[in-house]
C-alpha cells in the first residue's frame, strides 16, 4: 500500500537527509517544501521585491514555476537554484516569506497537488498539522540546537565553508524561535506524530527507528 509520510521539526534537525534515505529505501519521492519557501525569498531578492510586501509577493509567485526533481535539485523558472537557495541570507528570508499567511496558501495547495496520488515523503514545518494532515505516518524530528549547530559546523567544515559555531548556534535558536511563534501554521508537533530525538543518533539509527514506524503502516 502507498503512503504519505509527513517529517516535520527544526530547521537542521536532519529531516532531508533522512527523508532522502527513506524515499531511496521505499522507492517514494521526496519532497523538500522547504525549498519552496527559499525558492520564494531568492526570487523577491532578484526581484527587489520587499520580503514583507504580501501583495507583490503573491503576484510573482503566480507567474512562478518552482520544480522540485527526484533527483534532488531544485528548478526556479527552468534554471536550476540549488546552491543560490542554500545560503544563510535565504534561510531567514525563507523564514521570513513563510510568515505571509497568503504566500502559504498557494505553497501549501501546491505541495498537496504534488502529494495527490501518495507515495510522498514531505519534510517541512507544518506538513503534519496543515499540508498532509492524513498523512499515514507523521515524524516530528528535533535535536538539541547544540546538536544540531555542530552537525551544521561539521558539515561547513566538510566543504570548506568558512564558520563559527557560536554563530551557527544563534542563527539557529533564532530560526527556532520565529518559526514556533508565527502566528500562521507555526512549527508544532501534530497531536498523531511521533517524536524521535535524534541528538545522540546516527542517521542510519534515525532511520532504523522511524523504518519501524513506517512498517506497521505499510
Ligand atoms: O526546511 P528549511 O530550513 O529549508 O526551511 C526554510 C524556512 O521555510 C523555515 O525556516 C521555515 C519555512 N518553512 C515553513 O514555514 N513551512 C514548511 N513546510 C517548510 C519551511
Amino acid at each position: 500500500m502507498m503512503i504519505n509520510i509527513a517529517i516535520d521539526g527544526p530547521s537542521a534537525a536532519g529531516k532531508s537527509t533522512i527523508a532522502k534515505a527513506l524515499a531511496k529505501k521505499y522507492q517514494y519521492v521526496h519532497l523538500d517544501s522547504g525549498a519552496m519557501y527559499r525558492c520564494v525569498a531568492y526570487k523577491a531578492k532578484l526581484e527587489g521585491i520587499a520580503i514583507d510586501d504580501e501583495q507583490k509577493i503573491i503576484s510573482m509567485i503566480e507567474n512562478t514555476v518552482i520544480e522540485l526533481k527526484p533527483d534532488g535539485s531544485i528548478y526556479l523558472d527552468g534554471k536550476q537554484v540549488n546552491l543560490e537557495i542554500r545560503t544563510n541570507e535565504m534561510s531567514m528570508g525563507a523564514s521570513n516569506v513563510s510568515k505571509l499567511p497568503l504566500v502559504r496558501e498557494e505553497l501549501v495547495r501546491r505541495q498537496q497537488e504534488m502529494a495527490k496520488s501518495k507515495g510522498v515523503i514531505m519534510d517541512g514545518r507544518d506538513i503534519g498539522t496543515v499540508v498532509l494532515k492524513d498523512a499515514e505516518v507523521k515524524i516530528f524530528l528535533t535535536a538539541s540546537a547544540k546538536a544540531r549547530a555542530e552537525r551544521r559546523y561539521k558539515e561547513n567544515l566538510e566543504k570548506g565553508v568558512e564558520s563559527d559555531l557560536e554563530v551557527l548556534t544563534k542563527e539557529i535558536e533564532a530560526r527556532d524561535y520565529q518559526d514556533s511563534h508565527r502566528e500562521h501554521s507555526p512549527l508544532k508537533k501534530a497531536d498523531d506524530a511521533i517524536e524521535v530525538d535524534s541528538s545522540n543518533l546516527s542517521i542510519e539509527e534515525v532511520v532504523s527507528k522511524i523504518e519501524e514506524i513506517i512498517s506497521k503502516k505499510i
